[in-house]
C-alpha cells in the first residue's frame, strides 16, 4: 500500500504526525515510525511537562519521542515554548514583573531549545497568541510582558538553536476571518522589524464539511509574506458514530486540505494530530464527537488515509 512520507517526500513536503510518547511500541510504533516523515511530541515538551516545579526538569518524554526520530529518520517539530495552557503553577500563578517573568520565559527557551538544538527541524515557538477576535489573548506573558513577549521568544529561540525554523502557530486561522487577519499583521511587523520568523503554523481541527474556502488562498497570503507555512495540527471531526457517508466526507476534506498545501509553494508540510483515533484527543473535549484522524481505534486506515495519498500522487 501506499506510504505517505514517501509520497509526500517525492512531492517536496513532509506528512508528520503527532504521537503519545508513551505509546511508541507495537504496531502503533510501527506506523508512527513507517508512514509519517516528521514527528511532534502531543504533550511531552510543553512546559509543563518539562519543568513541572521551578529548576526540576524531566526530559524523558521529549527525549523518547526526538530519539524515536531519529531511529526513524524523520524530521521533528519542537512543540511548544510558549503557551498559555499546560503551564506549570509556578509560572501561570506567579506574581511576576515583566523584566521577571522575561528572564524566566527567555531562560526557559533557552534551556530547552538548547537542550535540543540541531536536533529540531520546526520549533512552534510561540503557541495560540490571539484570541478569535483578533485580539491578543490576555495570557501571563501577555499581561505582564505585553506584545513584546512574541519577538522576545523568537530572538531567544533563534539564540538557542539557530538552525531551527520557527513558527507561531495558531487555531481557526485557517480561513480568511478576523483572528488570521491578526496573524497576518504581527508577521508582517515582525518580518519588517527583522525579527527572527520563519514559519506560520495553522492548526487546522477541522469539523467534517468544513474546511474553509479560503485555506490555499490564506496560506499564500501568509507565504506572500515571505515565511513558511504548515499544517500542524489536522483532525477533523465527526458526530458519532462514523456513517460510510461522513467517512468520505472525511476522506475529501482531508485530500483537499492537503492538496492545498501541495497548491502552495511555500508550504513545507502537514501534521495530523493523532494518527489513529485511538490516539486523539477530540472525545475528551467534545463529548459526541470523534473519529478525526486517519486510521480507526484498531489501526486500520480508513478512507481519510486514502485521501492524503491520492493527494500525495497515489493511484
Ligand atoms: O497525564 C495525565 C494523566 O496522568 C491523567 O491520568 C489524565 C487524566 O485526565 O490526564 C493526563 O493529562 C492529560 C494530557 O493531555 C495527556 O494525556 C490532560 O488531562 C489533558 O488535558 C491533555 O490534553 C492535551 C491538550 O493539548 C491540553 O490542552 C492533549 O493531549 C493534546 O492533544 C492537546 O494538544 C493541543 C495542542 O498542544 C495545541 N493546540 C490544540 C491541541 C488540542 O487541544
Amino acid at each position: 500500500g501506499p506510504v505517505l512520507r514517501e509520497l509526500a517526500a517525492a512531492k517536496g513536503v513532509y506528512y508528520g504526525t503527532a504521537v503519545t510518547a508513551s505509546k511508541l511500541s507495537g504496531a502503533y510504533a510501527s506506523l508512527a515510525g513507517g508512514q509519517f516523515g516528521s514527528i511532534t511530541p502531543g504533550n511531552e515538551m510543553k512546559w509543563g511537562s518539562v519543568e513541572p516545579a521551578r529548576g526540576s526538569y524531566d526530559w524523558s518524554g521529549a527525549d523518547a519521542v526526538v530519539d524515536f526520530a531519529e531511529a526513524h529518520g524523520q524530521q521533528v517539530r519542537g512543540h511548544t515554548l510558549v503557551w498559555h495552557s499546560q503551564l506549570p503553577g509556578w509560572v501561570s500563578g506567579g506574581s511576576w514583573t515583566a523584566d521577571a517573568l522575561r528572564t524566566v520565559m527567555t531562560g526557559h527557551i533557552a534551556t530547552e531549545a538548547g537542550r535540543y538544538q540541531g536536533r529540531i527541524d520546526h520549533w512552534d515557538v510561540v503557541n495560540e497568541p490571539f484570541d478569535e477576535d483578533g485580539t491578543r489573548r490576555p495570557s501571563v506573558f501577555q499581561t505582564v510582558i505585553g506584545d513584546g513577549y512574541i519577538e522576545d521568544a523568537l530572538r531567544a529561540a533563534r539564540a538557542a538553536d539557530p538552525a531551527a525554523k520557527l513558527y507561531l502557530n495558531d487555531y481557526n486561522i485557517e480561513g480568511v476571518n478576523a483572528k488570521s487577519d491578526a496573524m497576518y499583521e504581527l508577521v508582517k511587523s515582525l518580518k519588517a522589524r527583522g525579527v527572527p520568523l520563519d514559519g506560520v503554523g495553522l492548526q487546522a481541527h477541522l469539523i467534517v464539511g468544513q474546511v474553509p474556502a479560503t485555506l490555499r488562498a490564506n496560506l499564500q497570503r501568509f507565504a506572500d509574506l515571505g515565511v513558511d507555512v504548515a499544517i500542524t495540527e489536522l483532525d477533523i471531526r465527526m458526530p458519532l458514530p462514523a456513517t460510510d457517508a461522513k467517512l468520505a466526507q472525511q476522506k475529501a476534506d482531508y485530500k483537499a486540505v492537503t492538496q492545498a498545501c501541495l497548491a502552495v509553494a511555500r508550504c513545507a508540510g502537514v501534521t495530523v494530530w493523532g494518527f489513529t483515533d485511538a490516539d486523539s484527543w477530540i472525545p475528551d473535549v467534545f463529548p459526541g464527537q470523534g473519529a478525526a484522524t486517519p486510521y480507526d481505534e484498531g489501526l486500520r486506515p480508513k478512507p481519510a488515509y486514502f485521501g492524503i495519498a491520492e493527494a500525495l500522487g497515489w493511484s
